[in-house]
């Protein structure tokens, strides 16, 4: 077997407009070909054929009248009304020039056919010149009387200008394909644009999608503008579920923990105490994760101040929190209230419950902020990586019974946040501690549309 061969897939173009292309000038390219060598090559080769043969019938008759005439009537001879209708023009013994031997241009198509017929039909034929002049062919023959120069006009032998027909197709060739490669691209963009719309959906952007080129593109245009909605719709259904059901449940929990304060102090009570707090807890994350689609409450938000203050909270806790800050940082974002601090407390009290200590560090580059945190515990495998930030999802549910207040939001709500304010939410392996580092990227400078744009999940 030939390995090294690449394969055919391999030289084929990748782009659906480098294959298209190849569709269409591959069977033109094709069809040039095959016209050029047919055409020229049998249709050319054949006429020149007859033209020359039936010329060199009235070139025969000619010198077989020369031959028949005395040398005392040569003289007065002159040349035949039929020679002087076709053009033709004898002179009577002029030798063959000593340089001169048969001779045709290179990209003389038309006159090898001539040639060829010349030596085989003109009696006595002795030389023939095509190259010198490009409108006669000059042969030389032997008579009874001595050698005769006959010229005769290139346009009784071949069809003049055989590569008209040739450029012509190759013109017409390539204006077609350069229609082909415009129509092409404008039956491309919509595709293009659909893939960027869903490369940005899966980024959690909801650019508008305008359907149009041919009749199946715009059906799945449409069917991704379809399926974009209906799962907004149900996105959208399943926060007002979880913000009822939050709601709803903190009355109830507050009238507990009020007939609870008025019992007798007991082991038992404390331990009520405790379920209620989680609970709460867990309806505050229902919803905190419904309450990232409001569009309400944004405002400037100083982002060193939420880090420091969070920090401070962690570290009077006693928790051991390193904290290092740039210089150059910005001073306000425009977020909405209280969800950098929401997002931020998610991933530190992650890294504290998974590891023992957090390394907090705020950069700024250009034209965004990131706030990493890191940790020294166990991290997260990167194939588990993006399914730990769906909501609802716990990778490890022994790694943590502590239930009720794990219920996998925390990174979830984290990366709504990121996302509604046109930033990114990234997991990598940490840098200074080893464990998960999770990196908060914010534009410092939010597009106004961002905000609106942006899905939430
Ligand atoms: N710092 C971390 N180190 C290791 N695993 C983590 C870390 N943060 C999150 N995880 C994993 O990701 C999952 C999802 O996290 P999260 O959304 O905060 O939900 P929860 O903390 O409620 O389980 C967690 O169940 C845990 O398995
Ligand atoms: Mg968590």
């Amino acid at each position: 077997m030939v390995r090294n061969l690449p394969s055919i897939k391999s030289i084929l173009p990748r782009s659906f407009f480098g294959r298209a292309v190849l569709i269409v000038v591959v069977p033109i390219l094709l069809l040039q070909i095959v016209l050029s060598v047919v055409f020229v090559q049998r249709h050319y080769e054949r006429v020149t054929q007859q033209m020359t043969g039936s010329m060199l019938d009235v070139v025969s008759v000619e010198l077989s009248r020369l031959d028949a005439l005395s040398a005392s009537a040569l003289d007065q001879a002159g040349t035949s009304d039929l020679a002087q209708a076709v053009g033709l023009d004898m002179k009577m013994s002029v030798l063959v020039p000593a340089d001169v031997e048969d001779g045709v241009a290179w990209y003389d198509l038309a006159g090898r056919e001539i040639l060829t017929v010349l030596r085989d039909a003109v009696p006595g034929y002795q030389v023939a010149m095509l190259r010198t002049d490009p409108d006669r062919a000059v042969v030389w023959a032997l008579t009874r009387h001595g050698p005769v120069q006959v010229s005769i006009p290139r346009n009784r032998l071949a069809p003049t200008n055989p590569h008209q027909l040739l450029v012509l197709v190759f013109v017409a060739s390539l204006i077609l394909v350069l229609i082909a490669l415009q129509y092409l691209r404008l039956q491309i963009r919509p595709i293009r644009r659909l893939g960027a719309a869903a490369e940005a959906y899966g980024r959690g952007q909801s650019v508008p999608v305008r359907a149009g080129g041919a009749r199946e593109i715009r059906a799945a245009a449409l069917a991704f503008v379809d399926m974009r909605n209906r799962i907004e719709r149900q996105n959208a259904q399943r926060k007002l579920m979880l913000s009822g059901l939050g709601h709803d449940m903190r009355t109830p929990l507050t009238r507990m923990r009020l007939m609870l304060s008025m019992a007798e102090p007991s082991d038992d009570r404390d331990a009520l105490e405790t379920e209620i707090t989680g609970l709460e807890k867990l309806l505050d994350g229902f919803l905190d994760y419904a309450r990232g689609e409001e569009p309400a409450g944004q405002g400037p938000v100083d982002p060193v101040q939420v880090v420091s203050d969070l920090v401070a909270r962690y570290r009077n806790a006693g928790r051991p929190v390193a904290l290092e800050m740039a210089a150059d940082l910005p001073d306000s974002l425009w977020l909405r209230d209280g969800q950098l601090d929401r997002a931020l407390d998610n991933i530190l009290g992650n890294a504290l419950e998974y590891g023992t200590r957090a390394h907090v560090c705020v950069a700024a580059q250009q034209d965004k902020l990131t706030i990493a945190i890191e940790d020294d515990g166990p991290g997260i495998a990167p194939e588990d990586r993006a399914r730990a930030c769906e909501p609802f999802v716990r990778l490890d549910k022994s790694r943590n019974q502590n239930a009720g207040v794990h219920v996998g939001l925390g990174l979830a709500i984290a990366m709504n946040m990121a996302r509604t304010h046109g930033g990114q939410l990234g997991l990598t392996d940490g840098v200074t501690l080893g464990g998960l580092r999770v990196v908060l990227t914010l534009p410092v400078d939010p597009p106004p549309d961002a905000l609106s744009s942006a899905r939430v999940s």
